[in-house]
């Protein structure tokens, strides 16, 4: 090293210079310090498991070379020790990306700018496919640990599990660890397999009790970890297998809930229970052994070994939450509607019966809200984060049950509506789940009153030509939620329905696809009796039960902007399972929302299941997540008079009294009355009358 040089790294004698990027942390050293001993003396983020003995390879970092004016250093090429031996082996058994070294080989001899890529941070950003909403950073409850433990000595007796919570204090700074019998009872085999270098799994409890050891592997253990993020709803079960080190999901699924058996909606369930004694018995075990096959097939489809699923967080609406978790829900059926506990729970895996996954996973349930509002308005509101929008925005988890939030930085309230399974293609005359053949987009021609439509698993829609072709393969089988939600509000739009919710005649719409069905009247949206396939009609039962269940959803809404004295809302999230497939337009035509510019109306598909997904890969979003719930104003539709009075109004497509002016900018309504009793009874009559 030439004296010039010398000078340049250390103008006035001092040590070298380490700059790490993206953080811009920097600090001096000594020359021979370790790369991740500099990084972990200045709080940088990068990543060990084996703490530095140079077999994980997560600790890798890029050395950049050359001037760099901004940070005011030039990095020579001799500013790290040379490529050694260990680092040579992992190249040759796994092979290094072009540059990188490994941080805990490499030491600092000169100045030198440091990258920390993503994949070498603990705390990575997880991608998400929406860009708008908070980002996830990795820092889940259970992490691997690589330790080397003290063997036996006669001379000095210690047990074989004191030992090893010695050397994780020792080399990793966890102190008090504990572990389960059954984790004491395979113990002493790994250690000696491993030659007493062994990796655990350790959970951390967010509350801060005392670290759990829950498994070990002999040697280093490169499986992974993995947990499972649960949105246990009323009608359907949907699960993510996510990866505990960079929270990239690894199968996604969904069943149906198999209490559906014992009742379609909550308060059909908990009737069942009230009438049937150990009926809250009956549900408990169907959930957990629907949730149990469902964690075993998540794992075959993701090719891990189901041992390796260390943790499963839960949210679900109160209901879901006592039969998941073996407490009679009777309370929750009656006023005033105690939980047993609203508090979020940590507690062993085994004690709900996931029998397919490690025996020693821990499971978190998030906190409720109140009796009516559950962890699963919790998890949305931990997705959705309503308390840092500087606008009043109101979100509803469109399900069986729905969850409303509205609020902003100053306020959030919350409540839940009982808006039943219509909006999931339950009740409804020709309705199914969304899978291929469902038909899921509609649009009526109002001059014509002729449908189209697209099917689930199709691209075209049914006019376009090789339509049938393609379509072959499902068939036409039905009618799905989105699918009902367009139908409904395009037949309104073609004047098939008029603003009460009644179907008008083939003479009064002038159609022969509306037919008579006793007293009432059915659309026929396809009919494919000719090939032996369905006839897909919306039928005047269908309008009603639709109704019912928009009129819950918007009287829910209207009740918390009384609360919070608005008449108008900023901007609204639709959240659901199927909250992305909804079309924003007709769900306003319908008023199953509230007037708002259209361009202000988003999906946030499934923000319960994200909410869970974020409690799994960051332990602080369960402190958040406890400490918001406290803050939010809970409100009970299930007792308030104006619920009611809502309710009634709502009834009308799309309300009886509120006006819709942003929907009238893009929307213009057929002002049509299918009332034979009087005010109607044919196309434009009412229009004309006025007029
Ligand atoms: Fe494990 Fe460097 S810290 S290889």
């Amino acid at each position: 090293m030439s004296e010039q040089d010398t000078q340049q790294d250390s103008p006035s004698g001092k040590d070298p210079l380490v700059i790490f990027t993206p953080s811009g942390k920097r600090g001096r050293f000594p020359a021979g310090t370790p790369v991740l001993q500099a990084a972990r003396s200045l709080g940088v983020d990068l990543d060990s498991v084996c703490g530095g003995r140079g077999i994980c390879s997560k600790c890798q970092i890029t050395p950049s070379y050359g001037d760099f004016s901004k940070h005011g250093v030039t990095v020579h090429p001799d500013a790290l020790s040379d490529w050694n031996k260990v680092e040579q082996r992992y190249e040759d058994k796994r092979g290094l990306k072009p540059g990188r070294r490994l941080g805990c080989q490499a030491q600092v001899l000169r100045d030198v700018v440091i990258d920390v890529p993503p994949e070498s941070q603990v705390h990575k950003q997880v991608i998400r496919k929406r860009a708008d909403t908070r980002e996830i950073i990795m820092d889940a409850a259970t992490r691997l640990y690589f330790v080397e433990v003290e063997e036996p000595d006669m001379h000095e007796p210690t047990g074989d599990f004191e030992r090893l919570a010695k050397a994780l204090e020792s080399q990793w700074g966890l102190t008090g660890v504990t572990a389960e019998l059954s984790l004491m009872a395979r113990l002493q085999p790994v250690l000696r397999k491993g030659g007493w270098k062994v990796s655990v799994a350790v959970h951390h409890d967010h509350t801060g009790a005392a670290p759990k050891v829950i498994e070990i592997w002999p040697g280093l253990h490169e499986g992974g970890l993995y947990g499972l993020a649960i949105d246990l709803g009323s009608t359907t079960i949907a699960a993510h297998l996510t990866d505990l080190e960079d929270g990239t999901v690894k199968a996604a699924s969904g069943v149906m809930n198999p209490q559906i058996r014992f009742g379609e909606d909550l308060m059909s369930r908990v009737s069942y229970v009230m009438m049937n004694p150990g009926g809250d018995k009956e549900m408990t075990q169907a959930v957990r052994e629907a949730l149990s096959v469902l964690a075993s097939e998540l794992a075959e489809e993701a090719g891990i070994d189901p041992s390796l699923i260390v943790e499963a967080v839960v949210v679900c609406n109160p209901v879901m939450h006592h039969l998941f978790l073996g407490i009679d829900p009777v309370e929750l059926g009656q006023a005033p509607f105690a939980l047993a506990t609203s508090s979020s729970l940590s507690l062993p895996t085994a004690e709900l019966d996931l029998t397919t996954i490690n025996p020693r996973a821990r499971a978190y349930i998030l906190p409720c809200i109140a009796g009516h509002v559950g962890a699963d308005a919790a998890a949305v509101a931990l997705s959705e984060a309503p308390e840092q929008s500087d606008d009043l925005v109101l979100i509803i988890d469109v399900g069986t049950n729905a969850e409303i939030l509205l609020g902003d930085r100053t306020r959030v309230l919350a409540c839940s509506s009982p808006t039943g399974p219509a909006f999931e293609g339950a009740q409804i005359s020709s309705g199914q789940r969304a899978a291929p053949g469902a038909i899921e987009r509609v649009e009526i021609n109002p001059e014509t009153k002729e449908p189209r439509f697209r099917i689930i698993g199709c691209e075209l829609w049914s006019d376009e030509a090789g339509f049938d072709a393609e379509a072959a393969a499902s068939g036409i089988t039905g009618i799905c939620g989105s699918g009902i939600i367009e139908a409904v509000a395009e037949m309104r739009m073609a004047g098939i329905l008029d603003g009460s919710g009644l179907i008008g005649s083939a003479e009064q719409v002038g159609t022969p696809r509306c037919i008579a069905e006793g007293r009432t009247h059915a659309y026929v949206l396809h009919d494919g009796s000719a090939e032996g396939g369905p006839l897909v009609t919306v039928t005047q039962g269908d309008i009603r039960a639709i109704q019912l269940a928009k009129s819950a959803l918007y009287a829910g809404a209207r009740l918390l902007m009384d609360e919070r004295g608005v008449d108008k809302v900023d901007r609204i999230v639709l959240a659901g399972a199927f909250g992305a497939h909804i079309s924003t337009k007709h769900a306003m035509v319908l008023g199953m929302i509230p007037d708002a510019p259209l361009d202000k109306v988003t999906s946030a598909g499934n923000a319960a299941g994200t909410g869970a997904r974020i409690a799994l890969c960051n332990i602080g979003a369960r402190r958040t997540i406890e400490a918001n719930v406290r803050k939010i104003t809970k409100v009970e539709t299930a007792i308030a008079p104006a619920f009611q009075a809502h309710f009634v109004a709502a009834n009308a497509l799309p309300h009886a009294t509120d006006p819709f002016p942003e929907l009238g900018k893009v929307v213009t309504l057929p002002k049509v009355s299918f009332n034979a009793g009087g005010e109607g009874g044919g196309r434009d009559r009412r229009r004309r009358r006025r007029g």
